[in-house]
């Protein structure tokens, strides 16, 4: 006798969907069949689709970045998440220089994420880092985060990772298997105008499209000749993307993997002349709206979606006048398939849930609706039609209220447990746990 059964929905299963029932026992999948098979519980996904529960691989609750921290903590912004489909998150350490202040650093995060209702993982985080990049990379592998994340930039507060170290790491990681995820953007030109009262409609010319640019693309050149495991985050401008499709189409995948958040496709730079402009304030910037539709030109070049979740509430971002005394960052975890399945339609459900298990060292664990796999699960409704009215996120106001999305989450379950249940959230504080992730080969 099967725990629950999910039945008369569309699963999707190795790229198509097939009219099938998912058996759940034990939190994990026990059976995808069209037999009709006895369980406990049975819930109707008729002309619904069921997805393998979303992963989001780039998220900051509770951030602490100067003087702030970000609102959403690891409860207020896993329930958001849920509500979006997302069943697995991964967030960040606080950056560490050296082996010893990573171990402290992981306690402290592991005992924050303790009320996520959701599964999560982390990223190690690097910042100007002493010691040497092999001890560095054991260390983050033995507490189980095989990935290690830094900054090309932000020199100025002493968190630059420079290129000695960073191609050092990219030469090991294959080796070592982990992932050097990497924040690209160069510090030269950047540095000009970083700390210097920038104002919020200036803010994506202070962070130019080149400085992305360059830097990304030297990056590739490296994890290419040391056919390295590289993972760039938050992709912002189209010609990146363009470039990367371009000159490191061979890579793609197997020693370069893209990421790109929704507010990239849906939003320009545009909005930082407004009046409330503040409030669409992220690093790095919103572009033209050239590079807008430059980037969904691209959109195969891009491999991950990720949000960059980092919310804050309206009078944080209103208060200062100029980009250094505003926190950077928006909300996200809530929208993000739909905002990406309604520009994009089902192309855009690999890069939610197994790539992003692959690049991850999440699958098949997570990731595919397969039989030992996690009961993560979404169920689907690709027809409805609704406006972006209000959210779960502890942020008192949203980018993308008002917007008409295509496709709607109904239900979420993490590992066989409805979190959401037909829009009403019915998790529980603590449920999600700590995935470890001692070692990633992508080839
Ligand atoms: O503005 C953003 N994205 N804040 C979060 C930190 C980062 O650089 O991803
Ligand atoms: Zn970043
Ligand atoms: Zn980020």
């Amino acid at each position: 006798m099967f725990d629950l059964a999910i039945v008369r929905g569309f699963v999707y299963r190795s790229g198509d969907f097939f009219r099938e029932n998912v058996y759940i026992k034990g939190g994990k999948i026990a059976a995808v069949t069209s037999e009709v098979l006895e369980a406990r519980e049975v819930y109707s996904a008729d002309g619904l689709w069921v997805l393998p529960g979303f992963i989001d691989p780039h998220v900051h609750f509770s951030l602490r970045v100067g003087k702030w921290t970000s609102v959403d903590d690891f409860f207020s912004g896993s329930v958001s998440a849920a509500f979006g489909g997302i069943t697995t998150f991964i967030d960040f350490i606080d950056p560490v220089k050296s082996v010893a202040e990573m171990e402290e650093a992981f306690k402290r995060r592991l005992e924050e994420a303790k009320s996520s209702v959701v599964d999560y993982a982390f990223h190690a985080t690097i910042a100007s880092p002493t010691d040497a990049p092999g001890d560095i990379a054991s260390k983050a592998k033995e507490l189980g985060m095989a990935s290690i994340k830094l900054f090309t930039t932000y020199s100025s507060s002493n968190r630059r990772t420079y290129d000695d170290y960073i191609e050092e790491l990219l030469r090991l990681s294959s080796e070592m298997e982990f992932v050097v995820v990497v924040h690209a953007e160069n510090d030269e030109i950047i540095k000009k105008m970083e700390g210097k009262n920038v104002p919020p409609k200036d803010h994506s010319r202070a962070r130019p499209t080149i400085a992305e640019l360059s830097e990304v693309l030297k990056l590739a050149a490296m994890a290419k000749y040391h056919k390295g495991q590289l993972y760039i985050v938050h992709i912002s401008s189209g010609i990146t993307a363009k470039e990367i499709w371009e000159r490191y189409g061979d890579i793609l995948g197997l020693h370069l993997i893209t990421e790109s958040c929704p507010h990239y496709f849906w939003l320009d730079e545009s909005v930082y002349s407004r009046e409330d402009g503040k409030l669409f304030l992220m690093t790095p910037p919103l572009r033209s709206l050239d590079e807008v539709e430059t980037l969904r030109d691209y959109f195969d070049a891009i491999v991950t979606i990720g949000t960059d979740h980092c919310s804050f509430m309206r009078k944080e971002k209103m208060e200062g006048n100029f980009t250094h005394g505003i926190p950077q960052g928006i909300g996200g975890v809530e929208f993000s398939f739909s905002l990406m399945y309604t520009l994009f339609g089902p192309g855009v459900i690999d890069k939610f849930t197994k790539n992003v298990a692959k690049v991850y060292g999440l699958y098949p664990k997570k990731g595919v609706i397969e039989v030992g796999s996690d009961a993560d699960l979404v169920v689907f409704d690709p027809d409805e039609r609704w406006f972006v009215q209000s959210h779960h996120s502890r942020s008192d106001y949203d980018v993308y209220e008002g917007l008409e999305l295509h496709g709607r989450v109904i239900t979420t379950l993490s590992k066989g447990r409805f979190v959401v249940k037909n829009g009403e959230f019915v998790g529980e504080k603590g449920w999600g746990s700590f995935l470890e992730r001692e070692a990633i080969r992508w080839l």
